[in-house]
């Protein structure tokens, strides 16, 4: 048996991008370059299915709208990713957080790094990644929001961004909370059905900041992921700096978040417990040449002893009506993927799917 600790195993500290651009903007390392494969025979872009990328208005489905439902679903089943607005976060609280964390990053490194990830943690401000090759371009303070019990104060930034975190993030856990109770609905179910099946919704957030890159074709603030979670929500930090693109009919589609929008997304796990209708949908982050972009994105997890399986009346809806993926515990599948190592989704295929 491997150690509870394991599933979200510590890892070595990797340098500080945003320093080294402030050192040499021109410099890139080979580990962070990519091979042509990698980013251009993977997928064509396609920027002009961005302004398709669906809409949801989430004080419709507050009220129950049929319609809004509906959308939902098609925007669950089709792109994995929707945009929602109508939902309800102050835009004092979004600028807030904004605020706080552009001062926080526009700190000198040794301030920054008063927060830095201690060794054999998760939690804190670094670049903690091991499983690619390949690096990215991006530093990121990452803190367990939710349960209070997980929280790493030590690791939280001083005042007022600890408290922008603070509000931001309950504010984002009802919508959260919102959309699982649709998505119970729209599944069939009573609407605590998904959060219930969560045993308890954990809360990671992930401040990122991606540092302008002199070779943007070359390098990736974020590798292609899917999310492991249940849902993710992001926002970014101003508009007009796009980053962030995702897979959609094998091409990838640059996200534009309309003004005061957030940009959800479905996890694996909702994948699993859809049988399949739901897609999670791989993503990635692109580097831009002159400007920095900051992104705050929440994941909402279950508990890592919760079962995670096809629910039965998703199974009766299917093609064949047969249970596509196994069941599994949230930390079994964690570790899994995490022993895959591979870049992509290719982790809910090969741990979660049953054989044919
Ligand atoms: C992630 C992610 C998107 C972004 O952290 O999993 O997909 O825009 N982030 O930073
Ligand atoms: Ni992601």
């Amino acid at each position: 048996m491997e150690s509870k600790s394991a599933i979200y195993a510590p890892v070595p500290a990797l340098p500080n991008v945003q320093e080294m651009v402030r050192n040499d903007p021109f410099q890139v390392p080979e580990k962070y370059i990519r091979n042509e494969t990698d980013l251009i025979n993977d997928a064509v872009l396609s920027p002009h299915l961005s302004s398709e990328v669906p809409t949801i208005d989430l004080s419709l489905l507050l009220k129950g709208h049929e319609e809004e439902l509906d959308k939902l679903d098609q925007a669950c089943k089709e792109w994995g990713f929707f945009q929602v607005v109508n939902h309800g976060v102050a835009t004092e609280v979004t600028k807030g957080l904004k605020d706080a964390a552009e001062k926080f990053f526009e700190l000198p490194l040794e301030e920054k790094d008063r927060i830095a990830i201690p060794p054999n943690d998760i939690q804190g401000y670094g670049h903690t990644q091991v499983d690619h090759k390949v690096l990215d371009w991006s530093d990121k303070l990452v803190l367990l929001v939710y349960p209070h019990q997980y929280r790493k104060l030590d690791v939280w930034p001083p005042t007022p961004f600890k408290e922008a975190i603070e509000t931001y993030s309950s504010e984002v856990r009802r919508v959260a909370e919102d959309l699982l109770r649709s998505l119970s609905v729209i599944m069939g179910m009573k609407k605590s059905a998904l959060l219930e099946l969560h045993q308890e919704l954990v809360q990671p957030l992930s401040v990122a900041y991606y540092p302008q890159c002199s070779m943007p074709d070359k390098v990736l603030g974020l590798s292609a992921h899917s999310d492991k979670g249940s849902l993710a929500i992001v926002m970014q930090q101003e508009d007009d700096v796009m980053g962030l693109q995702i897979k959609h009919d094998g091409q990838w589609v640059p996200v534009k978040p309309p003004h005061n929008a957030f940009v959800v997304n479905v996890g694996d796990i909702v994948e699993i417990w859809s049988n399949g209708r739901y897609k999670s949908i791989e993503h990635r982050v692109v580097t831009n040449e002159s400007k920095a972009r900051i992104s705050y994105s929440t994941f909402f997890l279950p508990h890592q002893n919760a079962e995670i399986e096809p629910l039965d009346q998703m199974v009766f809806q299917s093609l064949g009506s047969l249970p596509l993926y196994k069941k599994v515990t949230y930390g079994e599948y964690l570790r899994e993927t995490k022993r895959m190592k591979s870049e992509g989704k290719t982790h809910v295929i090969e741990v979660a799917m049953l054989e044919s």
